[in-house]
């Protein structure tokens, strides 16, 4: 059987860039959408896509059939948005109330990050072809230090908690994974509704890739090294089951060297 490697959240920021690695790769890439028509214009026919929403696990078997990868880009905001899906909207006085009373808000949510980035990963792996060879999962920094700051702000809304709680539902499968945490996402395509989207911060190609292990690094990450890792996570046997973060810092050499990273983590 040939690869095919399936990408949940393609849409968004990274998901592109992982999906453009793939193709320059050469690998037949599957997309998990729920707006096919968005991502029949992003992608110019040249992804198959599957119509399908994470948190509904019957939806998601169609867009595993023959899949032998997995690169999970989903995501939803930190912090309240309108990617959490309102329904009904919260009234003036919840909204006083959010920082000091979460649960209340997102109870009146449907996309918040218990769900992303628990509960619907916990569905994805559940209907994940029992032969997959590689679950990759974006992460994030701050999963193993949730109680400093500037993570514990961070995880006001229960973000970390729930990828953490993502990480183990892959872990526990039995699964080969793949889990990379990066620092906060900078460089386009910008999606996030977050300081770094507003301001457009760009690594501006100048900064090398650190990646590190046991969650001690910090940092800014571009979302162009975080696709790269992903994809190329998927050619080196020794990064299964290892989880590890990346951030860009110094000078960035001529060509990153994945076998040379990627050893340093499993050896560490
Ligand atoms: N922003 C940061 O600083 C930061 C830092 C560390 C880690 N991360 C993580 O990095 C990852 C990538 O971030 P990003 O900014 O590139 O993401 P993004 O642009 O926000 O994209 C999120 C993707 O998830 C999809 N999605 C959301 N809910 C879904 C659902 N219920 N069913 C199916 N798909 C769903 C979205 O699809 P639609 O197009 O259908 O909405 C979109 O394709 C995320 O996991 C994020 O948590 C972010």
């Amino acid at each position: 059987m040939s690869d095919l490697i399936l990408v949940p959240g393609a849409t968004g920021g990274v998901g592109q860039l992982v999906v453009s690695k793939l193709l320059e790769k050469g690998l037949s890439v599957r997309i998990l959408t729920r707006d096919a028509a968005k991502a029949e214009k992003m992608f110019d026919q040249k992804v198959e896509i599957a119509v399908g929403d994470i948190r509904q696990p019957k939806t998601l078997p169609p867009a595993m059939s023959n899949t032998t990868s997995i690169i999970c880009c989903t995501g939803t905001t930190a912090f309240p948005s309108e990617r959490w899906e309102f329904d009904p909207q919260p009234n003036i006085f919840e909204w006083g109330q959010a920082l000091f009373n979460p649960q209340l808000i997102e109870s009146k949510a449907k996309n918040t990050p218990l769900i992303v980035d628990y509960q619907a990963i916990k569905n994805l792996v559940e209907s994940a072809p029992k032969n997959l060879q590689r679950f990759v999962f974006v992460s994030s920094c701050g999963v193993g230090r949730k109680n400093q700051f500037p993570f514990n702000i961070l995880n006001s809304f229960g973000v970390l908690d729930a990828k953490e709680k993502g990480e183990a539902a892959i872990i526990n499968s039995g699964i080969p994974y793949t889990i990379i945490r990066p620092g906060r996402l900078i460089d386009g395509p910008f999606t996030s509704y977050d300081l770094a989207t507003l301001l457009k911060t760009t690594t501006g190609g100048k900064l090398a890739v650190v990646l590190g292990k046991g969650d001690k690094i910090n940092g800014d990450a571009s979302r162009i090294d975080v696709a790269a890792a992903c994809v190329e996570s998927l050619f080196y046997p020794q990064i299964e089951n290892q989880i590890f973060e990346l951030v860009n810092q110094g000078t960035r050499p001529d060509k990153i060297d994945w076998q040379h990273l990627f050893s340093q983590i499993s050896n560490s």
